[in-house]
């Protein structure tokens, strides 16, 4: 007679537990035992609890390869799902093997748990193993179907509701009841308030201030105070919510018709522009996608958007000033430079269009399309190739979570036709459009935050920390990659001849960069280099980047500071406006506090938000990589205290990408 012991965990998140009978078969080289119900005396599969159960047989069943796992009902009651974490078996010859599962389970489902060591497909020796491998990756390719939603545009998953997403990629019913709240709180607060859908004009920036009651941040009171000065204004194009459009300037685009003469009295020491550019001293941002958009109708009119220039000078102080707009790309006498010196309506109606540009430009292409929806393509391309014990899907399956059902909710309730962006300035037709137009700049380079730093010329640029924080966070993900991929890839043969690898590449240059090879992704992997770089990309961009452009939210991302809806056409000349023109200008009551409401929802943490580098699930069973977690948390820890030390010296400080703000994947 031999004896298993089996320690079987139940997940800790609410309704996890069960009352439905379970049953298991262990399956080896050897044999398989019989199918044995898991019954102890008492309440077993209690959320969060670890029962210990044996299971006989007669002989030894050799090396263990699978645990099979059912689930019965009890008496005739409803479905009762279980969400079983892993079950920890200890054989008669005392090895003891992890089996991770970490998914929910419903009556009649065939659950095969793989246990111990990460496998790749050229390692697998066991017929039973291959066997369950090819059936794993079938029915996951049966059950996650890319879609073409636009043919310009990366591919998406095919669920159209988040009511037919499987539960292993669904959120908890935790996250579930809190979105519901932080919802319903804003709204009734805006309610009670009379703002909801108000229809009123702003008398006065004052009231602005005084959109919420009860959530506000430190940097939310900053912006309050000091957003229409042109210091902070130019702050924001480096550590705001949005850093990813200004570039070092040294040479004028020819359609920007600014002159020496025009900003020769905002460079300090009688300095040239000529001369501050060969310093290195010149910045620009350039919306020329935002240029001729179809933008949406509002009261009978079409509203504008503006696909300008803002040129800043970074002074000897080191503050980055705007000194210089140009709003539309065609020059003409209706097509003014807009100057510091302009009156103050005029410069601040100025600076508002081209906040409004930015805007746009962060919310459907720095923030959806390059963080969200590539990460679906990443998310979407792991499910499918890469089966649950290859090394690659332990690695990544906890940067994906949650990405699937935001990004089906985003579709439906942000983006699509019905969703909140297309109360915007540009309107449905415009966003899709702008997406479009923005796919060619969505190479591999640019998501690679040292090629993109370089890029734009910013290497050097003083108190830019969102490079400074990104940099050190990119270094440290590659290096936690680094020695996961060389220790199961130990030569760039083995990568060559992962063909599962090789699928998931395959599918995410297909499906998500659409085979343009001019992108720079890779259509497969020859090197264990290649890999490294690639994966690092990968999990820097569903963390990082998302904290970078998603969590400044709802501290810049409202009016009067920044409004994705300006009403009124932009200014075609000089000395005519007022500030009775900017608060026309701006949204109305209603629509300025439901832009803020959905910034404080995307801004807000959640009780189940995992931090980078935390990997509550144990899916790796070598003590190796278990290691690697752990310097790589031990290198976050010490990179947030680094940050904190420096935020506590900045009079605004800069905490999206303090690794302890950072989540693992992207879930809001
Ligand atoms: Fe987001």
């Amino acid at each position: 007679m031999a004896e298993y012991k089996l320690e079987v965990t139940t997940g800790n998140m609410t309704n996890a537990g069960t009352f439905d009978h379970m049953f298991v078969t262990l399956i080896g080289t050897g044999g398989k035992s019989e199918r044995t119900e898991l019954d102890n005396y008492g309440a077993d599969f209690k959320t969060g609890m670890t029962g210990i159960y044996t299971v006989k047989t007669s002989l030894s069943l050799g090396k263990l390869l699978l645990v099979k796992v059912e689930k019965d009902p009890f008496l005739v009651l409803p479905e009762d799902e279980w969400y079983c974490s892993k079950i920890v078996v200890t054989t008669p010859e005392g090895e003891v093997v992890l089996f991770p599962c970490y998914r929910w389970i419903s009556r009649g489902e065939l659950v095969e748990l793989r246990g111990g060591r990460a496998v790749k497909i050229f390692e697998e020796d066991d017929p039973v193993l291959i066997e369950n491998r090819q059936k794993e990756l079938s029915l996951k390719r049966n059950l996650y179907q890319w879609e073409i939603n636009d043919p310009k545009l990366p591919h998406i998953s095919h669920f159209k509701d988040v009511s037919e997403l499987p539960a292993e990629v669904s959120f908890s019913a935790s996250r579930l009841m809190e979105t519901l709240y932080t919802k319903n709180i804003t709204r009734a607060e805006l309610m009670f308030k009379g703002t909801l859908g108000s229809k009123e004009e702003w008398e006065n920036f004052e009231d602005m201030k005084t959109m919420f009651w009860s959530k506000t941040t430190t940097i939310w009171e900053y912006v309050a105070q000091h957003w229409n000065e042109d210091d902070f204004y130019g702050f924001q194009f480096l550590n705001g919510f949005d850093t990813n459009v200004i570039k070092r300037c040294s040479e004028l685009p020819q359609n920007f018709t600014v002159t020496e003469e025009m900003v020769k009295p905002f460079l300090e020491g009688g300095s040239s522009l000529r001369k501050e550019m060969e310093k290195g001293n010149i910045f620009l941002c350039d919306y020329e996608k935002m240029d001729g958009l179809p933008t949406r109708m509002y009261d009978g009119q079409s509203l504008h958007v503006t696909g300008g220039f803002c040129l800043f000078y970074m002074n000897p102080e080191n503050k980055l000033r705007p000194i210089a707009i140009q709003l539309h790309q065609q020059p003409s006498k209706e097509n003014p430079i807009f100057l510091p010196s302009d009156s103050e309506t005029d410069w601040l109606l100025a600076k508002m269009f081209i906040k409004n540009a930015h805007m746009m430009q962060h919310q459907l292409v720095y923030h959806f399309m390059r963080t969200h929806h590539v990460a679906e393509v990443f998310t979407v391309a792991t499910v499918r190739s890469l089966p649950v014990i290859h090394p690659l899907y332990k690695l990544l399956i906890p940067h994906v979570r949650y990405t699937l059902q935001i990004n089906t909710m985003a579709r439906k309730s942000i983006v699509g036709p019905a969703g909140i962006l297309n109360k915007t300035s540009l309107g449905f037709e415009g966003m899709m459009e702008l997406m479009r137009r923005s796919l060619s700049e969505l190479t591999y380079s640019s998501l690679c935050l040292p090629e993109n730093i370089a890029a734009r010329g910013l290497e050097s640029i003083p108190n830019f920390y969102y490079r400074d924080d990104g940099l050190k966070l990119w270094n440290i993900i590659s290096s936690f990659v680094k020695s996961i991929v060389e220790y199961y890839y130990p030569s760039d043969s083995e990568v060559c001849k992962d063909t599962e690898l090789q699928d998931w590449i395959s599918e995410i240059f297909t499906h998500g960069f659409l085979g343009d090879k001019a992108s720079g992704f890779p259509a497969s992997f020859h090197t264990v280099k290649e890999v490294t770089k690639f994966i690092t990309m990968v999990i820097f961009t569903v963390s990082a980047q998302h904290a970078a452009v998603n969590n400044g939210q709802f501290d810049y991302c409202w009016a009067p500071n920044g409004s994705l809806l300006l009403r009124k056409p932009p200014p075609t000349t000089k000395g005519e406006s007022s500030m009775k023109t900017i608060l026309e200008t701006l949204p109305n009551v209603g629509e300025t506090v439901t832009f803020s409401a959905v910034g404080w929802i995307l801004s807000n943490k959640y009780t189940d938000m995992v931090p980078l580098g935390t990997y509550p699930d144990e899916r790796f069973d070598e003590p190796a990589p278990k290691q690697m977690i752990k310097d790589f948390q031990a290198e976050l820890s010490c990179l947030s205290e680094a940050i904190t030390e420096r935020n506590s010296q900045l009079k605004v400080p800069y905490t999206y990408l303090n690794p302890n703000q950072i989540e693992n994947s992207i879930t809001i």
